[in-house]
């Protein structure tokens, strides 16, 4: 796709939270769903508690250097996560929970201010950077229930904190210190894939650009919605980047992931965070890790806010199969493409399910 992203957006922006405030009992048809895009909502919540969970991986093991075989039982945990649902929930993974709780308390404050002050930071399509209410730029497009901000935390030539909320008070800090905290994670997880996919622990990393990587994070913040069942606070999608640390919101469940013809509504342990694949580590594990689409459904009665630190490689460097996983067998499934290319495809059209990364596969 060579079309460059433009300077504004089709139409003008509404504010699902404002939407939210003056909706009672219907909600405007841009948000209404076609009938097999929306959220079954027919389980009873008995139903509910025999429907698995994604995985629960304590990492604590990984950070006590002592005992070598309750390491090997995490990496292989997090290998058959990794392999057989793309998600899994990390606990004792060394961000402090209440950095955590902060983070959280900080932007659901930047939410609640008024307009007036958020308008402000108002994000346009040509690099999402602020406030935004909606994914892609095609016109007459069904939107999410949710707006969210987004934000650039690596590369530094990127990260401006002119661009970041100066309220609440210290916000710049709580962003500052918890980027630092997650982006250590993110780094010791990677080293983790690499060596369960027997490579070296620096691979996948410098797969990514080594000391170059880039990080962003996108608040989510998903008002109440009276038409739930209608609509989706973010409709189906894989994430384009590398790999994705969200931290939940701790009293209200939303994300689904899909599993075969079902989705699975994850039910967030206490300060964990939720792991998962994006298209970037498919690409370069040559498929042997996939991305997994996943949604967000809204409800009538909470509002929900959700951080999701996107890991992803140097925008401008060719991502492709690492070499060590090509062989005649398995040859490269994809061609080269940068990360700068490759997000372009979301940015205009919004999310749609995995579709780009599928479409990628190098003929055969
Ligand atoms: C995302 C995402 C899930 C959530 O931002 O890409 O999938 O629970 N968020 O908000
Ligand atoms: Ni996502």
């Amino acid at each position: 796709m060579k079309n460059s992203p433009q300077e504004e957006w089709p139409e003008p922006i509404i504010r699902v939270q404002s939407l939210s405030e003056a909706c009672v009992d219907s909600i405007p048809d841009r948000y209404i769903k076609p009938p097999t895009d929306r959220p079954s909502f027919s389980s009873s919540p008995d139903d509910d508690d025999v429907v698995s969970n994604i995985p629960i991986i304590d990492l604590h093991p990984l950070f006590s250097a002592s005992d070598p075989a309750a390491r090997a039982s995490v990496l292989a945990q997090i290998s058959d996560a990794c392999r057989d649902w793309g998600f899994f929930q990390i606990v004792n993974h060394g961000v402090s929970p209440e950095l955590m709780d902060k983070a959280r308390d900080t932007w659901r404050q930047f939410f609640h201010l008024p307009v007036e002050m958020k308008q402000q930071y108002a994000n346009s399509p040509k690099t999402y950077e602020g406030y935004g209410s909606r994914l892609g730029v095609q016109k007459g497009a069904i939107l999410d229930w949710s707006d969210y901000y987004f934000l650039h935390y690596l590369p530094l030539q990127l990260k401006d904190h002119n661009k970041w909320p100066s309220h609440p008070p210290y916000s710049r800090e709580v962003v500052e210190e918890y980027g630092r905290e997650v982006v250590k994670l993110c780094g010791r997880v990677m080293k983790v894939l690499s060596v369960n996919l027997g490579l070296e622990e620096d691979r996948l990393e410098n797969g990514f650009g080594g000391e170059e990587v880039g990080a962003c994070l996108r608040v989510n913040f998903y008002p109440k919605c009276p038409r739930p069942e209608l609509t989706l606070g973010l409709s189906s999608h894989s994430d384009p980047g590398g790999m994705t640390m969200l931290l939940p919101d701790s009293e209200v469940a939303g994300l689904q992931v899909r599993r075969l013809d079902t989705w699975i509504t994850v039910k967030p342990a206490r300060h964990a965070f939720i792991v998962n694949i994006g298209d970037q580590l498919q690409v370069l594990s040559n498929a042997i890790y996939k991305s997994v689409e996943h949604r967000v459904i809204v409800n009538s009665n909470q509002e929900r806010v959700s951080l999701a630190f996107f890991y992803n490689p140097k925008s401008n460097i060719p991502i492709e199969p690492v070499k060590e996983l090509v062989t005649p067998d398995r040859p490269a499934l994809y061609p080269p493409m940068t990360f700068d290319e490759y997000r372009l495809f979301i940015r205009l059209k919004g999310p749609q399910g995995k579709s780009q990364v599928e479409s990628l596969k190098s003929p055969r």
